[in-house]
């Protein structure tokens, strides 16, 4: 695998690897990788000849500082575990590589900013955009992959790509999940003990919503999520939606086959979030 920190290197590698017609397939991360992040790795890995992965703790997408300054960082085992899955570019830029000037930029993305971590993550999507735009610059990939763990994520990438008329390919993967339901994320290593077992608890109550919403009601779901997490010390809800594939709020029962539910909790101090489709 190869290594690259410096813009120019990577493109002048890139470049060659697109004269022979090779495709590139690109996975943008934060790094602490994870189970998730690889499955990512595979399935750009049979998509596209060439697979790009990018290691970058983003600065800009972070509207908590403590939450950026806990964010796990582990480069060299990062690097180790992408070797092992057969990843054939790594980048791993400095901050001052990716914003060599502290120009800011501003993206409408209209109400898909205004709902879930739109709402309560105010500037969260426009730095995911500043940084996924910059690197898609550099990299000029063929096709991205995004997992369906950050759904909104994917549908705010997906407007980027429509804004900037780019014919990236944008590639929806699915969750990858521990034994026990909880979806893998690089903040569960920040979990304790006991938090990581309180955390298990999430899509178990995902799951039990999920029925009650197809059996009984939506009013009746989110009246037993809310009510669960409340029974459980050291767990704060600070969302769950039923909603459509659009993202927009689902209050009709009849429409409720094929939504998706989202959901953001605090364990401790810990930010987790999860969704799970209907059908
Ligand atoms: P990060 O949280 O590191 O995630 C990188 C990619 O891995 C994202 O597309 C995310 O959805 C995917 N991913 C995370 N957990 C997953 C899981 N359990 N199963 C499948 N895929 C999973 O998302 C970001 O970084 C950043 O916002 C980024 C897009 C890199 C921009 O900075």
């Amino acid at each position: 695998m190869l290594i690259f920190t410096k813009i120019a290197e990577l493109r002048a590698f890139l470049k060659g690897i697109k004269d022979v017609n090779q495709s590139v397939g690109f996975v943008p991360t934060m790094g602490a990788l994870h189970n998730g992040h690889i499955s990512l790795i595979s399935i750009s890995k049979k998509a596209c000849n060439i697979t790009v992965c990018s290691i970058f703790v983003n600065p800009t997408q972070f509207n908590d500082k403590a939450d950026l300054k806990r964010y796990p960082r582990m480069p060299e085992k990062d690097a180790a575990f992408l070797e092992k899955a057969g990843c054939d570019v790594l980048f791993m830029p400095s901050v001052e590589e990716i914003y060599p000037t502290e120009k800011k930029e501003t993206y409408d993305f209209g109400y898909l900013n205004t709902v879930l971590e739109g709402k309560y993550r105010p500037g969260h999507f426009n730095g995911v955009a500043q940084v996924v735009k910059r690197l898609f610059e550099i990299v000029a990939p063929d096709k991205a992959f995004f997992g369906s763990k950050d759904y909104q994520q994917v549908m705010i990438i997906k407007a980027l790509v429509k804004q900037m008329n780019s014919n990236i390919e944008i590639v929806n993967c699915p969750i990858l999940r521990e034994a026990d339901g909880l979806a893998m994320s690089s903040r569960n290593t920040l979990l304790s003990k006991e938090e990581r077992e309180i955390a298990s608890l999430v899509p178990k109550i995902m799951q039990e919503a999920k029925q009650i919403a197809l059996t009984t009601g939506i009013h009746e779901a989110k009246q037993f999520v809310s009510n669960e997490i409340l029974k459980i010390p050291d767990m704060k809800l600070e969302y769950y939606e039923i909603c459509d594939a659009d993202l927009n709020e689902l209050t009709d029962t009849k429409q409720v086959k094929n939504a998706i539910a989202l959901i953001a909790v605090f364990v401790g101090k810990i930010r987790l979030i999860d969704n799970i489709m209907f059908n």
